[in-house]
């Protein structure tokens, strides 16, 4: 049997510094540590640790496949020393995500966002790594419909022949919890039909159709769920694979040229325009945002990523590039002029999502104070 590679990307709001703007190196420090006391074990090949905006991405690359106990045990310790260490310098909203005491095997459910993807690798196979702040994970199907499904926006559906019997979606709806697979270009209408819904059904996996490749993994967790109150937002994490008979990187990254709008932002109660940035520009201001997105990539080599000579991982920020600075000022913009109708819909979510939020307390303490009309 061939050895195969999982690439495994799992984070956590452990604590943030002034607010909900940043992690902080300290908490990088303990992540950092972890991760290169479990390389040296042998549990994992390679790792990098980032961040986007206040969320602690622990990226792994390993041979132990998807939902191992070990690597979510390792990720899980992590997470609650880094909490204990923002505790100890009254960081903002320490241990935010760990919304369960005792870890049982799998860290799914428990407050952290996991994608995982185990592939059996190609001669060469590029992938990109997604993370997001202060926005949950149906922002992501609007570029992953773009990415695989749209021919207007990769090439590679019409030139590539490898591509030409399209994509399947795994749809989930996040508030039934049932899941169904619907193929492109066949199904596409009733594809969008589901996915344009963003708050509730969400992209979690696709595949080739041709011979069933995974090609995408994404972390769908709705936290306010889990914790049964508002406790922020899901901030989701994916990875995409990419080139030789999938989309090219470049129309990975394309549908990102342009801002577009997701929930989350400030209290995770808004609309706002999403900021594709590098790592450098990873952290929340303007109300708590605008949402930020920064993607890596990497080349996956023999259950490890690429190192260079130092055996350093070599890793792309691939939007820190002027060819995105449209996109950002168009957030700013965009950004500016919802904030400019404050607390009034569409700028602030619907009902519906504001269930976890103190709103439903101004209706109770309204009730009695309403009369037939
Ligand atoms: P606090 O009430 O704890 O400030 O929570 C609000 C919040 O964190 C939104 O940014
Ligand atoms: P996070 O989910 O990123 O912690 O954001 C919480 C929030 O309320 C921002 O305003
Ligand atoms: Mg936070
Ligand atoms: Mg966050």
């Amino acid at each position: 049997m061939t050895q195969k590679t999982t690439v495994s990307i799992i984070k956590c709001d452990v604590g943030s510094l002034a607010g909900h703007h940043i992690v902080p190196k300290p908490l990088f420090n303990v992540a950092e540590k972890n991760l290169k006391t479990a390389k040296e074990q042998g549990l994992i090949n390679s790792y990098y640790v980032f961040n986007a905006g206040d969320d602690l991405e622990l990226l792994m690359v390993h041979e132990k496949g998807e939902s191992n106990p070990e690597i979510h045990k390792l990720a899980w310790q992590t997470f609650k020393e880094a909490a204990d260490k923002a505790l100890s310098l009254k960081l903002y909203g320490a241990g935010q995500d760990l919304l369960k005491d005792a870890f049982s095997g799998n860290i799914r459910g428990m407050g952290p966002g996991v994608a995982e993807m185990e592939i059996e690798e190609r001669p060469s196979d590029p992938i990109v790594v997604f993370a997001a702040d202060k926005t949950s994970a149906g922002a992501f199907n609007y570029p992953l419909f773009r990415i695989f499904a749209d021919p207007m926006s990769t090439a590679g559906l019409v030139i590539d022949p490898n591509m030409a019997d399209g994509f399947k979606f795994e749809v989930m709806d996040t508030m039934d919890n049932t899941k169904v697979v619907l193929k492109s270009p066949e199904e596409m209408y009733d594809l969008i039909a589901l996915i344009g819904t963003v708050q509730r059904y969400m992209i979690s996996r696709v595949w080739r159709a041709r011979d069933d490749l995974i090609c995408s993994s994404g972390s769908i967790t709705r936290l306010s769920q889990i914790a049964g109150k508002y406790v922020g937002k899901d901030d989701p994490v994916m990875i995409v694979r990419g080139q030789h008979g999938l989309p090219a990187i470049g129309e990975i990254l394309v549908p990102f040229m342009h801002t577009y709008l997701v929930e989350g932002w400030m209290r995770g109660s808004h609309w706002g325009p999403i900021m594709p940035v590098s790592l450098r520009d990873s952290k929340c201001t303007a109300f708590d945002g605008p949402p930020r997105l920064v993607a890596l990539g990497f080349q996956v080599a023999n259950g490890h990523i690429a190192c260079d000579d130092n055996g350093i991982p070599m890793i792309a920020d691939l939007f820190d590039d002027p060819a995105f600075e449209l996109a950002r000022k168009e957030a700013v913009k965009v950004g500016s002029m919802l904030r400019r109708m404050g607390e009034f819909e569409p700028a602030r979510l619907g009902p519906e999502e504001m269930e976890y939020t103190t709103l439903h307390q101004v209706l109770s303490k309204l009730k009695e104070r309403f009369k037939p009309a």
